[in-house]
């Protein structure tokens, strides 16, 4: 096999042959095929397209480029979560305790914030004293015993997805959706669990600026798992306006605490719940409505609050500023953003909020940044809301007042008044399963 023609066969929109995938892949990951040749195998890529059939082959191959985790030491269902990234997004601190409240195993490998987007992980690392570099037997013990755990993805996981990501992010063909799903379902794959709630986000803070792109990537997704014999369903949420108040590490992780303990705020609350509830469907718990009912009983009880306690207490976490989140880093400086005149609320861009937050120094510019814990942003009000002049709107904490003056500056561009209340928006589009995408009305009324 020569990968000259197998570049031609690709240029001409040709599907590659399962042996030409498993070819291409490994020639990819031990460095025999040069750096120009996949480029140019991923522009060809990105202009043709693939089929589904192809898709889902590239990923496993992708999957099995490197270590895979093995998880059948774990008893019982073992459900993974991803989300396609945002601003504000601390689902997975909550639903996922929910979930295992309820005996889902969640074995929850998760990456670190890059630019806008935050990552669990260093969510988790404002807690003083909690480990996130987890050993396969701890981190499989801890599923085991305490039902969740949250650990850093390890590097040996899809090598071949990294070499190739790295080549797409300087050859323009990070938008393509085959690639964007296999590199997402190829990490997924290889992580080792039974099923997989995707959540993917659609609007202005997110990778699919529409519900429509956005249920196409997550189509592809949910086919890439189906045919790799994993049960994978995904819910098409809004990324428009950051979720819930909080930004920035520290101060999403309270926000969490406090949705567990049933204050938190009603968009944060509803996702969280709808996922715990895909999460215990794909775990055969029962039908939308009962697993639903059920995830509301885990927080109501406070079963899901304990559980994460449980879970920061086995990683070597402080427990204590759980039970009292005033006691996590706090920043050195405050600032109030103020609005500048009456109205109402109409719009917060997403993505522009996420760089305000970085300026302030809860994200990374690049992936050797630093990141200052307790910086970040907690709104006071949210798009929708009648504002006068001079009100809070938001909260910037950081290290220094030239960052949140740098800062609200941002969030002055990515804000719009008005006289008008906004249209409103729905937080949660449509649920994909491997049968088609549904409304979310229609399954609510199902
Ligand atoms: N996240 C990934 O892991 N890969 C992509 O291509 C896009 C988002």
């Amino acid at each position: 096999m020569r990968s000259y023609e197998i570049l031609e066969k690709k240029r001409n929109g040709g599907e590659m042959t399962p042996e030409e995938l498993a070819f291409w892949v490994r020639g990819v990951t031990d460095g025999s095929i040069p750096d120009y040749q996949i480029a140019a195998w991923l522009m060809a890529v990105c202009l043709r397209g693939m089929t589904p059939r192809e898709t889902a082959r590239l990923t496993q191959e992708m999957a099995r480029s490197g270590g895979t985790a093995d998880l059948s030491g774990i008893p019982g269902c073992k459900v993974d979560k991803h989300s396609t990234g945002g601003i504000g997004d601390k689902t997975t601190l909550v639903a996922g305790p929910l979930a295992a409240a309820l005996g889902v195993k969640i074995p929850k490998m998760s990456g670190r914030g890059l630019g806008f987007t935050g990552g669990t992980i260093d969510k988790l690392e404002s807690i003083p004293g909690l480990r996130t570099s987890l050993p396969q037997e701890e981190f499989c013990r801890i599923v085991r015993e305490v039902g969740i755990s949250i650990t850093a993805q390890t590097g040996d996981l899809a090598p071949a997805d990294k070499k190739l990501y790295a080549l797409r992010d300087v050859t323009a063909t990070v938008d393509s959706l085959p690639l964007i799903a296999s590199s997402i379902m190829s990490k997924k794959l290889a992580a080792g669990a039974d099923a997989i709630l995707l959540d993917v986000k659609a609007g202005s803070g997110a990778f699919m600026k529409t519900p429509e792109d956005a249920a196409a990537l997550a189509q592809a997704m949910v086919s890439i798992g189906t045919h790799a014999g994993k049960r994978t369903a995904a819910l098409i949420t809004d990324m428009d306006r950051p979720l819930g108040n909080a930004v920035g590490n520290a101060l999403e992780v309270a926000e969490a605490c406090e949705t567990l303990r049933g204050r938190g705020p009603e968009d944060l609350t509803r996702l969280s719940l709808e996922l715990a509830a895909g999460m215990l469907s794909l775990a055969e718990k029962g039908d939308h409505r009962t697993c639903l009912a059920l995830a509301k009983q885990a927080l109501r009880d406070g079963s899901g609050f304990e559980k994460l306690c449980e879970m920061v207490a086995a990683q070597g976490g402080d427990l204590s500023v759980l039970e009292d989140p005033s006691r996590l880093p706090q920043a050195a400086v405050m600032f109030e953003w103020k609005a500048a005149q009456d109205g109402y609320w109409q719009h917060a861009d997403a993505q522009a909020c996420g760089a305000a937050a970085v300026v302030l120094g809860a994200g990374r510019e690049t992936k050797e940044s630093a990141i200052d814990p307790c910086a970040g942003i907690v709104f006071r009000k949210k798009p929708g809301a009648a504002v006068s002049a001079g009100e809070t709107l938001a909260c910037l904490y950081s290290s220094s007042e030239a960052s949140c003056r740098a800062a609200a500056r941002l969030l002055d561009g990515a804000c719009r008044f008005g006289l008008r209340p906004p249209e409103p928006r729905p937080l949660i589009f449509a649920r994909v399963t491997r049968d088609g995408v549904f409304p979310v009305c229609e399954l609510d009324k199902a």
